[in-house]
């Protein structure tokens, strides 16, 4: 049984390998001088691949992201069933079928927003991606997904794993603060899991979004005064919708604000505006990123012991 990843997650590939008691092996996978992707399984790394279950940890974005795990995963489905035949002739050029047991781990899933049709004739991206994916592995594990509905129905078993109980021991250990908000009512379930695990009051926000950088909150009496106060979201992007929270916070005499989230994607300059509007941001380790302080290893690892039940 192996952890395996390409060129985007292997920081965290060795921390789920370390949390399941696995190894971990590092699949070449490079860019053509034309930017398109290449990718091997090492002959070093055939049999380890072979030999029962394996997780490859790959993120869905960017978008290069996407095409690598379908890659990754397609020669990991050729090697375990066996296909090996090349024209260099190296190594055995067939073997048995291992059969089931191919899981992907999706720390960041790109797309998860566009989970709806907002306007006839979009596409739902976060189901396509879902469906590709399914057609090439046998189980799919995915990280603090920002719709889990968009993922139901496929083909294979999903399993939807969070961060917030590391979020939570995080906050406690390292902020101590004295309530938990959600930035809008999409977060409260795991915002308030956060405030539940470490017994904390808590509330929400109701925000519209007006564009990608423009965000309105409902006004809302909030009993913050003098409290050190955490924000927790699924993921913090342009930081608009942190900054304007923690605007709201102020304004009720938050004594200090911290800002926590399972994916820091952090565009567009999102770090220096998040730091001119709160006292600390906390990331997992989904997305490479200066404030990945929070390993994605223990969620990724529960995700993949529910899959593996269910093969
Ligand atoms: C949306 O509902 C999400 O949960 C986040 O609140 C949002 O994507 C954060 O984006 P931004 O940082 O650009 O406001």
């Amino acid at each position: 049984m192996v952890v395996v990843s390409g060129s985007n997650s292997r920081a965290l590939a060795e921390d789920l390998a370390m949390e399941l008691g696995w190894d971990h092996h590092l699949l070449e996978a490079r860019r053509f001088p034309d930017s398109e992707g290449y990718i091997r399984i090492p002959e070093e790394s055939i049999d380890a691949v072979r030999n029962g279950p394996v997780v490859l940890v790959s993120n869905t974005f960017p978008d290069a992201g996407i095409v690598e795990t379908l890659l990754l995963l397609n020669a990991l489905k050729d090697v375990r069933s066996g296909l090996t035949e090349n024209l260099k002739e190296i190594g055995p050029q067939s073997m048995d079928d291992v059969g089931t047991g191919l899981i992907v781990a999706i720390p960041y899933f790109g797309y998860s927003r566009q989970d709806k049709r907002f306007r006839p004739g979009e596409a739902i991206s976060a189901k396509t991606i879902g469906k590709l994916l399914s057609q090439h592995c046998d189980g799919i594990v995915v990280f603090d997904l920002h719709a889990p509905a968009a993922l139901e129905g496929l083909s294979v078993p999903v399993a939807f794993t969070s961060a917030m109980p590391e979020v939570a021991n995080h906050l406690k250990e390292n902020v101590n603060p004295d309530f938990i908000l959600s930035p809008d009512k999409g977060a409260i379930d795991r915002a308030s899991s956060v405030a539940e695990a470490i017994n904390l009051p808590f509330s929400y926000l109701e925000k519209t979004r007006i564009d990608a950088h423009t965000i309105v909150h409902k006004a809302k009496n909030l009993d913050v005064d003098g409290k050190i106060v955490a924000i927790v979201d699924d993921m913090i992007a342009t930081g608009g919708t942190i900054c304007k929270a923690a605007d709201a916070l102020k304004s009720q005499g938050a004594k200090e604000i911290h800002a926590a989230c399972t994916h820091g994607l952090f565009t567009g300059g999102a770090i220096s505006r998040l730091t001119n509007h709160v006292d600390g941001v906390h990331s997992t380790s989904s997305l490479v990123n200066s404030r990945a302080v929070i390993s994605g290893g223990p969620a990724l690892a529960r995700g993949v012991r529910e899959i593996l039940e269910k093969l």
